[in-house]
């Protein structure tokens, strides 16, 4: 059974927080309990607020970053060093600074070819059974999450763990995790923030279920958590307003 919360923060710097704060208790849970603590990060601005966060002095030693293997939820397919990057992001944001196992998406490299790759990478670091102690997710404006957009063919995948697809309105191919790998994490975090993210948000959360057009609505991890951390400019149309 899948759990939801939805949490409102008055800002995007209190996500940030709120977000650190539990994945600094979830991975000491984790290592406790079997000595690793895995994690997919997402791309896009929100979290990058949080990853610095990470890696500041006041939280950097609150996580035994040598036991952590962290992987992506989604790629752009360009070079490791390009701005567009999700890698680059979170390398230079959080990675540079703390000693974890880094499983990188080859986004430089032929895309079906790079998907498959992933999959034998995670395969090797799951087994059977791809169950990440948190995923870490955004939403575009557009009800897009990692890289599975509207109308395309990934949100429906039932069988890869990774896929690659090209995206005509972002003009550009994308690599990401699938439904199977996401709806099988232990907790799934969405970090959302802004305005301009009010409406989708509504629709997602309260709208008619349309995952092929609404690809976050997909997720819903069969046996996890699934929270919500959106500050008040995007959970401004909300009609259940959590208390
Ligand atoms: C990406 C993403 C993507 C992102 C959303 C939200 O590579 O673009 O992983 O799914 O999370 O677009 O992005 P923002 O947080 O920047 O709004």
């Amino acid at each position: 059974m899948s759990v939801r919360d939805v949490i409102v923060l008055p800002t995007k710097p209190a996500v940030a927080r709120a977000a650190a704060d539990r994945i600094v208790d979830a991975a000491a849970s984790a290592i406790t309990a079997r000595g690793r603590f895995t994690i997919a990060l997402s791309g896009g601005s929100t979290p990058r607020a949080m990853f610095q966060l990470l890696a500041s002095d006041a939280y950097r030693t609150r996580i035994e970053w040598a036991r952590v293997d962290v992987c992506f939820g989604d790629e752009r397919c360009v070079p490791p060093h390009d701005p567009a990057s999700n890698y680059r992001m979170a390398r230079e944001a959080l990675l540079d600074h703390v000693p974890a196992r880094v499983h990188r998406m080859r986004g430089e490299d032929e895309p079906a070819a790079a998907a498959a790759a992933y999959e034998r990478e995670l395969r090797e670091l799951f087994g059977e059974a791809p169950r990440f102690d948190i995923v870490l997710l955004g939403m575009g404006d557009n009800g897009h999450t990692a890289s599975l957009f509207p109308g395309l063919r990934a949100v429906e995948e039932r069988e890869r763990w990774v896929v690659a697809e090209y995206v005509a309105e972002v003009s550009m191919w994308r690599l990401t995790l699938t439904p199977v790998v996401l709806n099988a994490a232990a907790e799934v975090l969405f970090l959302v923030a802004g305005a301009d993210k009010a409406d989708m948000l509504h629709r997602v959360l309260e709208g008619a279920r349309d995952p092929v057009a609404l690809p976050a609505q997909v997720v819903a991890p069969r046996d996890g958590r699934l929270a919500w951390l959106v500050d008040a400019g995007a959970a401004a149309k909300l009609v259940r307003r959590p208390a």
